[in-house]
Formats: structure tokens, C-alpha cells, sequence
């Protein structure tokens, strides 16, 4: 067995954990490539726009060069279908389309603001490159020749043009869109929010400021509107999705409705980054999901059971590409796709039916056992245990250095090592930079 990393240690109570990755992994064995039945349930085909893309690892000037020449165009919406009342498996939300808002439509809307993007992390990049590409009026707020300036320079923003320091940009910003990591939003706000004078409006793509205002202590001036895009992904697929004409899922929310506009605003400003599809929310709903979600089935469980799962083939002698295989390979290779693409029953119908059966037996066991974590961590969101730990991990000086100490001990895990050599082999590798 590999050694044991301080990872390791803190996973290892909650093992035999998590939900719906381990049934497909517990019981896929060689089966994969059978019966690709046509599913009889299909998702209407306008929602299906946010499968996840893989980390785009290109420098950000190479980036923004590859889009310079075709986002702008590809990004045009295409017809004007509206907004939409859709019935998700019994309950009405509406929805809102990029498609009611065409190009003319939204920069006439915005040919009076100036957006402030403040903060150059993969959100402002990529909201900030796609907003610039839709033709708009963007300029970024970062400090002073840190890490974020020198990134924002390469991809094209020209200091004392586009590019400024942070107190420098929301002055000139009507469209104050604060992309700063969490806890910055939290250490700088009291320097930033005599700025954000009456008539303009304050953005967030995270309710975590706000909500949790007992711990950051922000507390928008009464007399602005304070809005919220929280784009469902990483910055980098913001990003690429426009660069494929196509737009990434969002969730939409007002906290502060000054001006009866709020909510058209916060629409817009959504298409104006990359959205193709917004979904109605609160701020309070926002946050509460997103970080329950990263810290369950989209990195922490996830991360947690595959783990769990090739230590016990390797304590039961299997290889480690063996165990790597029967883990990770194919379930990111071959199983999730299909989850991605038509839902959970037609993944389990392209398996063998010794695959299904196992899977079905499995499925509620690994619930029953995971039902209570994720009530625990529910609740640990909600109390604000999540937020104090992330403010005061991401708040220290040294928040890069101390991340990245850590996820270099998950690199170094025997998984992750086994997996570089398994992705070596794939017909398509490429290398990893
Ligand atoms: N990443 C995602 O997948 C995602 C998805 C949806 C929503 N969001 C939300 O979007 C917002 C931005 O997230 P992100 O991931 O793009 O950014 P991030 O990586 O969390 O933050 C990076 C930015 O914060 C700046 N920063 C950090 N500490 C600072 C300080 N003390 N003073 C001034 N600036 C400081 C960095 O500048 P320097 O380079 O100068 O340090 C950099 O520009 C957050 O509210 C996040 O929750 C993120």
C-alpha cells in the first residue's frame, strides 16, 4: 500500500462512504462497451449546454488570442426563444435564454457602464474575456504588479487603459463585479466599500459574502443594487463554452433591488459573461448548494471514494494500474460521459446486466451510509463552520503556498501517481502541460 499522507489520515473515518461513484465502480467490471440502448427518457435538447469540458491548461495570452476571432461572432445568440417556464420532474422554475438577448440588444443595454471586474482569478478571466469579446466596456481592478496584474497583462488588458489597481477601477466602474477570492472580498471590503457609491451596482458570482456577513463583514451600502451571476463551473469552462458558441449554466439571484432593475441587470450581466441558460436563486440557496456540492460528490467525496475504493484493491493485491483502472479510468473515461450525456439509467443499460444487478443492489446501500455525512455537512455549511475555515485558511498570506502544499500531497498519493502513467497510454495523450 502507498504511504500514508496527512490527507489520508483525515479521510480515512468516513471510507466506506459516498454515495452514487461507488456503486458504478463497485460493480463495473469488463462490461462497458455492451448494449447502448436508446434511452426512452430524453432531456429537453436546448438544456442539455453545460457538460463539463475538461481544465484548460493553454496560457491565458493564448487564450485570449485563440478567442479574439471567433467569440464575439460565435457568441451571437442565435433566434430569440425568450424566457422559459420548464417543468424539472414536477416542479415550474423559469429560466432565462441568452437567446432573448442578441448582441445589439445587450451592448446597447450596457453602452452606459463601465465594468469593473475586480479580481483576475479563472472567474475573471473568464467573465471578464467574455464580456470584452461581447463588445462591452470592461476594465480590471487587481493589485498592483501581483500575480493577477502580470496574467491580466498577458491576456491583453493594458495598464492605465484596462487595467488598474483595484480602488482605481471601481471609481471608474458603474458595474462593480467583485471577483476577488472569498476571503479578499472579506479582508479588503473595508477599504472598497466607501467606493461603491449610490448608482452603482455591486455583483458577486458567490453568495458567501453577503450571507455569511457576521464572519466577512460585508455589508453592501443600502443605496446600490446588489446582484448575483454564480456561473455553474470553473472559470476555464466559462470560457471555453463561448469560445464554442455555446454558454455555460448560471444561477441568478438579487439581494438588493434599488432600482426596481435588479433582476433585468443581473440577467443580463449573466449573457454579457458567457451564460447561456440562468436559473432563478437567492443568494442564501446559492451558497448554501455550491458549498455543499464542491465539498460532496464534485470534489470532496468524490476524491474521498476513489480513494477508499483502490485502497482496498490494493490491500486485496491488486496491481496499481489495475486498481487505477477499475476506479478512475473507466468511470472518467467511459461510464460518467454517458451520465453526462442522457442520465444515470442509461449509463447503467450500456453496463452487462452482471454490472446492473450489482449496481442496483449497491446503490441504496452506499446511500443509507452516506445519507448522514451529507446531512452533517449540510449543516456545517449552513452554521457557517464552512465559511469561518475557509476565511481563515484563504485569508493567511501565505493562502497559495499552504493550498498547493496540500494538493501536492494528493499528487503524490499512489493513485494519482499510478493514474499519470495510466493516462500515458491513452491513444490520444498528449502530455499533461
Ligand atoms: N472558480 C470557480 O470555479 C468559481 C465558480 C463560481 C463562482 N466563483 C466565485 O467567483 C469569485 C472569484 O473566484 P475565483 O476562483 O475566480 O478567484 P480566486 O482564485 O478565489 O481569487 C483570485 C483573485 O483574488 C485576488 N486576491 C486574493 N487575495 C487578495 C487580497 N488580499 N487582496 C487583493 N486581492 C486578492 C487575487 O489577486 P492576486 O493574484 O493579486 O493575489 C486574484 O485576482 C469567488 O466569489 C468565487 O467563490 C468561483
Amino acid at each position: 500500500m502507498n504511504s500514508k499522507t496527512s490527507n489520508e489520515t483525515f479521510l480515512e473515518p468516513e471510507l466506506p462512504l459516498y454515495l452514487f461513484f461507488a456503486l458504478i465502480m463497485a460493480s463495473f467490471t469488463r462490461a462497458a462497451s455492451q448494449t447502448l440502448r436508446a434511452a426512452s427518457r430524453r432531456a429537453p435538447r436546448a438544456l442539455a449546454v453545460s457538460a463539463a469540458q475538461p481544465t484548460q491548461r493553454a496560457s491565458f495570452s493564448l487564450l485570449a488570442r485563440a478567442a479574439a476571432a471567433k467569440a464575439a461572432q460565435n457568441s451571437a445568440p442565435q433566434g430569440a426563444r425568450g424566457v422559459k417556464t420548464l417543468d424539472f420532474a414536477g416542479t415550474k422554475e423559469t429560466i432565462y435564454e441568452r437567446a432573448d438577448w442578441p448582441l445589439a440588444k445587450l451592448q446597447d443595454y450596457f453602452k452606459n457602464d463601465t465594468l469593473a471586474l475586480i479580481g483576475y482569478g479563472s472567474q475573471g478571466h473568464g467573465q471578464g474575456l467574455n464580456a470584452r469579446d461581447n463588445g462591452l466596456n470592461v476594465i480590471v481592478g487587481v493589485r498592483e504588479n501581483g500575480e493577477s496584474w502580470r496574467q491580466a497583462m498577458e491576456d491583453g488588458w493594458v495598464p492605465g487603459k484596462t487595467l488598474f489597481p483595484i480602488e482605481e477601477a471601481i471609481n471608474k466602474g458603474t458595474i462593480i463585479m467583485n471577483l476577488l477570492s472569498d476571503a479578499a472580498q472579506s479582508q479588503t471590503w473595508p477599504t472598497l466599500a466607501p467606493l461603491i457609491t449610490k448608482g452603482k451596482t455591486l455583483y458577486f458570482s458567490h453568495g458567501f459574502s453577503v450571507v455569511f456577513d457576521k464572519d466577512t463583514h460585508v455589508i453592501p451600502p443600502k443605496d446600490v443594487d446588489v446582484i448575483l451571476v454564480a456561473p455553474k463551473g470553473s472559470g476555464r469552462t466559462v470560457r471555453t463554452l463561448f469560445k464554442e458558441g455555446r454558454g455555460i449554466n448560471s444561477s441568478i439571484a438579487v439581494w438588493q433591488d434599488v432600482t426596481g432593475k435588479a433582476q433585468e441587470k443581473a440577467i443580463a450581466l449573466g449573457v454579457a459573461v458567457g451564460s447561456g441558460y440562468m436559473y432563478e436563486t437567492t443568494f442564501e440557496k446559492e451558497v448554501y448548494s455550491d458549498l455543499y456540492g464542491e465539498r460532496g460528490v464534485l470534489m470532496g467525496a468524490i476524491q474521498g471514494l476513489f480513494l477508499a475504493q483502490y485502497q482496498v484493491l490494493r490491500k486485496n493485491g491488486h496491481t496499481p494500474s489495475e486498481a487505477f483502472n477499475e476506479t478512475v479510468e473507466e468511470a472518467t473515461q467511459s461510464l460518467y460521459p454517458l451520465i453526462g450525456q442522457k442520465g444515470m439509467d442509461y449509463m447503467f443499460n450500456a453496463c452487462s446486466t452482471t454490472a446492473r444487478r450489482g449496481a442496483l443492489d449497491w446503490a441504496p446501500v452506499f446511500e443509507k451510509a452516506n445519507l448522514p455525512i451529507f446531512e452533517k455537512l449540510y449543516q456545517s455549511v449552513r452554521d457557517g463552520t464552512e465559511t469561518r475555515k475557509s476565511l481563515e485558511y484563504n485569508g493567511r498570506s501565505t493562502y497559495r503556498e499552504d493550498l498547493q502544499k496540500e494538493l501536492d500531497e494528493i499528487d503524490n498519493q499512489e493513485i494519482w501517481r499510478a493514474g499519470k502513467v495510466v493516462r500515458s497510454l491513452r491513444p490520444d495523450y498528449k502530455g499533461e502541460e
